[in-house]
Order: C-alpha cells, then sequence, then structure tokens
C-alpha cells in the first residue's frame, strides 16, 4: 500500500534509538524528510537519512527552539510525532518515595514536553492539514502496571491528545495516540534503564526480568513488542491513508490489557 507520505515533513521526538529511532526510519523509508530531536545525535540517525537536532526537551524553552530549527530545516511542517518520554531511571520508586522535584521530571518529559512542542508547531501543522502522533503507554489505561508518576503523565498525554483532536480538527489537523505495552528498547534492556531498577527492586537477576516480563504482563505473543512494529503504527497513522482516524488511543501491547 502506499501510504502518500513522499515528500513530506516530520518532526520526531526521543529520536536517537528506541521507538523514536524506529519511527525515524519507517517515515524516511516512506519518502519523507525527516528532524530528528533528542539530546544526543547517534550514527544510526544520520544514517536513516534524518537532519538531527539536539534539544534536551525536559528544560521548558527547549521546545520553541527546536520547532523553529525543524521548520527552517523542512520548510514546514506535515508531521508531529511526539515520542519522547520514559526518563534515565528513578521510575521504579513508590508514592511514598517520590519526592516533588522527580515528580516535576517525570511529569516535564512525558507530559509538558509533548505540550510545549506541539503549541510551538501547531500553525505549521495547521497550515499543511497535518497530523500529531503521540507515544503514550498501557501504563495510562493499567496503572497500577506501571511507576506511578509516569503513568499519570501518560494518562494527561492520552487526554491531551483527545481534546487536542476535538480542540484542531476543523482546522484539519488530526491527533491520535499509540499506547504500547512492554517494547524491546533499552528502558527494559539498559542495565542502567526501568527493567534493571524494576529486577534490582525485586531482588531477581535482570534478565530473569524479562525472560518473564511477557507472562507477567499477559502478553498473548509471548514477546516483548518490537520498536519497528510501533513504528509502522506511527507511520500509518501519520499518513493520508488514515484521514478518518483522529482521536484515538491505539494499543500496541501483545494482547496485555484484557479490556476492550
Ligand atoms: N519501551 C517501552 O516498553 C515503552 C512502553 C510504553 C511506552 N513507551 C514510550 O515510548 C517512548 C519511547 O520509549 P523508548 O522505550 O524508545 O525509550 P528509550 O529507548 O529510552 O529512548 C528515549 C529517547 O528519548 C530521548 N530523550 C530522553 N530524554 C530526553 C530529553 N530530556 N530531551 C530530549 N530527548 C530525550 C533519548 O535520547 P537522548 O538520551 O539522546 O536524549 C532517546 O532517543 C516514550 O515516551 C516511552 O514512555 C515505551
Amino acid at each position: 500500500m502506499d501510504l502518500q507520505l513522499k515528500g513530506k515533513t516530520a518532526l520526531v521526538t526521543g529520536a536517537s534509538r528506541g521507538i523514536g529511532l524506529a519511527v525515524v526510519r519507517a517515515l524516511a523509508a516512506e519518502g519523507v524528510r525527516v528532524v530528528a530531536a533528542a539530546r544526543t545525535t547517534t550514527p544510526e540517525v544520520v544514517a536513516a537519512g534524518a537532519i538531527p537536532v539536539t534539544a534536551d526537551l525536559s528544560a521548558p524553552a527547549a521546545a520553541e527552539r527546536l520547532v523553529t530549527e525543524a521548520i527552517t530545516e523542512l520548510g514546514g511542517l506535515d508531521i508531529l510525532v511526539n515520542n519522547v518520554g520514559g526518563g534515565d531511571g528513578g521510575l521504579s520508586g513508590g508514592f511514598l518515595e517520590l519526592t516533588d522535584a522527580q515528580w516535576a521530571q517525570v511529569v516535564d518529559l512525558n507530559f509538558f514536553a509533548t505540550v510545549r512542542v506541539t503549541l510551538a508547531a501547531l500553525p505549521a501543522l495547521a497550515a499543511a492539514r497535518g497530523a500529531v502522533v503521540n507515544v503514550s503507554s498501557i501504563g495510562a489505561r493499567v496503572p497500577h502496571g506501571g511507576p506511578i508518576a509516569y503513568t499519570t503523565a501518560k494518562a494527561a498525554l492520552t487526554a491531551f491528545g483527545k481534546a487536542l483532536a476535538e480542540e484542531f480538527g476543523p482546522q484539519g489537523v488530526r491527533v491520535n495516540t499509540v499506547s504500547p505495552g512492554p517494547v524491546r528498547t533499552d528502558m527494559w534492556e539498559s542495565p542502567t534503564g526501568y527493567g534493571a531498577e524494576l529486577a534490582t527492586a525485586m531482588g531477581i537477576p535482570h534478565d530473569e526480568l524479562l525472560a518473564n516480563l511477557p507472562t507477567a504482563m499477559g502478553m498473548v505473543i509471548n514477546r516483548l513488542v518490537e520498536p519497528s512494529e510501533v513504528a509502522a503504527l506511527v507511520t500509518y497513522l501519520a499518513s493520508p491513508r488514515a484521514a478518518a482516524t483522529t482521536g484515538t488511543d491505539h494499543l500496541i501491547d501483545g494482547g496485555a490489557v484484557k479490556t476492550a
């Protein structure tokens, strides 16, 4: 199927690795010119043919500068993929262990970064009758299954996408959300990521946690989701083929969430 994306322009946040990098690759493969934003530039982003722009999106002023730079590079903006999120660890503690500063850090990266980038990008997106795809989490729907600050921020992000779709639909801007279950990225696999932290907190080896995760999460595919699988869904939602799809939230979780 031709996704009719050739020649379009996109900004992807959290793009140096994991799901963001997979989205960059998938969009580029469809002929989209992509600006890839993260704090660091990786060889993989450059190899994908994207234009790397460095930005620390936990800082409030970074969003506007990033969007300005992206629009200057691309000459407009058809697609915004708000993928940045997760964090650099510190997610595994319970409610009583979280400080005000940790709440602010998690909510900044997993919610306000998307609010700020979207605010800066909306005039260009409206001019292009463009599309926004936000990367949330199944934790927004099943909050007991994840760290409290993270799932609370993601629940806000999912609600934000729905509200934005309502407000800007009449101007031709579509907004959709993708909510993955466990995806095989550094978040789970890195020795300093959330998965390693969780294993330590549970008193089990990291590799044992990863091996048992699909079953523990009720994933009927019996494996983690691949970043490229999330990227394929994001790419479809960003494409004109999904012109009638807006205000939706799509699970991609291997069957983990059991409710309708
Ligand atoms: N993996 C999962 O199981 C899973 C499940 C559900 C939802 N998600 C969501 O999917 C999204 C991507 O997750 P992932 O697993 O691909 O994460 P990841 O592998 O940890 O990658 C995170 C990306 O965000 C960038 N980043 C981190 N902090 C940043 C900051 N302050 N400013 C700008 N960029 C920053 C990182 O690059 P730099 O370090 O170079 O900045 C990297 O490119 C996140 O929103 C996450 O919450 C993931």
